[in-house]
């Protein structure tokens, strides 16, 4: 059994390699040299990126790919995807493409609120803590006045602060609910080092505090952190067309309009269904959100909580068809950042964002929102008609191949075939095979 180490994180990268592979790898050479083949070759670009986390031991590649083709509010973008799953930027320039000539996606943002709480416990009388609040907000706002300087010159930084009272949730529980702006900096690291100060000044002042001296009840913070949910910074992506333009080879517009309603109400009505319509959505966030350097845990979270904002898990698109017209959109919270974090350090972070122009961080969220859009279209047109097996397959046709070590011959004969034919791993893996009998 692998004993355990003790600093571990202060060893070498080889030396790190050489525990794993006699403790867990029975000194696999092979295993190892898979390992280092991942390595750059550049030293100064392989720091980088060993210094982004603690214990680097190789890299992790992801394939970095483009949709072409999205027009958005009469701009045509080229969209950078990271993201592993074979058919979904096939989906995504399918879609680019069928919008194309039909006025493309029109993107609005609501809101830029982010916000973030400290949470305190107070059992004492409520009267006491509201006047203490009241007494000393604007001292609790001056004592971010050095943090917030450079913010503030770009018209962002602490909005607001709100003492909530929250003893009917959880008793003896209240919080300073506080509000920024942060600009196109995300802003996770700034509105935390706000709240901790703002914290800080809280507590101390607390303890001066007259009513609470004579009563000896003082509030405690117990923590101080951002929210990810971020219902005040929101955007919406919308495509429109006519009914009969929703015509394909496989469907007419009607029929297509029908269905395509159909499942959205189905997404609405189910959350089983909600959950997975809502994943391929995600499909296309995330995959921007990986390429422009973001936080796609913080995203994901905000989302779905979102998707569950009137007390049900529901669907994060809607359709409808009035006077003829077909209208789909999108409307979700989305905190991302175009400056600060990766987005500076990661030459391919670097080099997404210039493909998307250098956009702002409201730019980036119309974008990042038109590719979940995008993504449930496509995903939604698949299912309503041939079903969604078809294309996948056919994307991870090559995965299959590679698998079996199909040489190009072989692989160009089987994607021949299974142009025609229905793609199972069992059908490639068999059809190989008799190639090679
Ligand atoms: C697969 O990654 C995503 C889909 O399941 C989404 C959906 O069902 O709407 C195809």
């Amino acid at each position: 059994m692998p004993q355990p180490i003790s600093g571990f994180s202060k060893k070498s990268k080889d030396e790190k390699i050489q525990w794993l592979a006699s403790s867990y790898l029975n000194n696999d050479t092979n295993a190892v040299k898979v390992l280092k083949q991942y390595w750059n070759n550049d030293e100064k670009l392989q720091k980088l990126h060993d210094g982004f986390i603690e214990n680097t031991i190789s890299n992790y590649y992801l394939p970095f790919a483009i949709a072409p083709n999205f027009l958005i509010d009469g701009t045509i973008f080229s969209i950078p995807m990271v993201i592993e799953e074979s058919s979904v930027v096939a989906a995504a320039s399918n879609t680019a493409k069928f919008w194309l000539d039909k006025g493309g996606f029109k993107a609005e943002v609501i809101s830029t609120t982010k916000n973030g709480q400290i949470h305190i416990n107070f059992y004492g009388d409520d009267i006491d803590i509201q006047s203490f609040f009241s007494e000393n907000k604007s001292l609790l706002f001056e004592s971010v006045s050095e943090i917030e300087a450079n913010m503030k010159k770009r018209g962002g930084g602490l909005l607001d602060i709100v003492l909530i009272n929250s003893t009917n949730s959880l008793n003896g529980y209240y919080q300073l609910h506080c509000t920024f702006e942060t600009n196109d900096a995300m802003g996770a690291n700034f509105i935390n080092t706000c709240l901790e100060e703002i914290a800080k000044t809280f507590e101390t002042k607390s303890k001066l505090y007259s009513r609470f001296i004579s009563k000896n009840d003082y509030p405690e913070v117990v923590m101080s952190i951002l929210s990810n949910y971020v219902p005040e910074c929101l955007v919406k992506a919308e495509v429109q067309c006519s009914v009969e333009q929703m015509a394909t080879n496989d469907i007419d517009g009607q029929t297509f309009a029908n269905k395509f309603l159909r499942a959205i109400e189905i997404a609405k009505a189910e959350t089983r269904r909600a959950v997975t319509h809502n994943k391929g959505i995600m499909n296309g966030i995330d995959a921007v959100i990986l390429a422009t350097g973001n936080d796609f845990r913080s995203v994901e979270a905000g989302i779905h909580a979102y998707a569950s904002k009137n007390g049900k898990y529901t669907s994060l698109t809607d359709a409808k068809v009035e006077n003829g017209m077909f209208t789909f959109s999108i409307e979700i919270p989305l905190a991302l950042g175009t400056v600060g974090g990766l987005t500076a350090l990661h030459p391919l972070v670097k080099f997404g964002l210039s493909i998307l122009q250098n956009p702002s961080a409201k730019e980036l969220m119309k974008i990042v929102a038109v590719a979940g859009l995008a993504q449930n279209f496509a995903a939604l047109r698949s299912l309503v008609t041939t079903g969604i097996q078809k294309g996948h397959m056919k994307m991870h046709l090559v995965n299959i191949l590679n698998n079996l070590n199909a040489s190009p011959t072989e692989i160009e004969k089987a994607i021949h075939y299974f142009k025609t034919n229905l793609v199972t791993h069992s059908a490639v893996t068999n059809y190989i095979k008799q190639l090679r009998e």
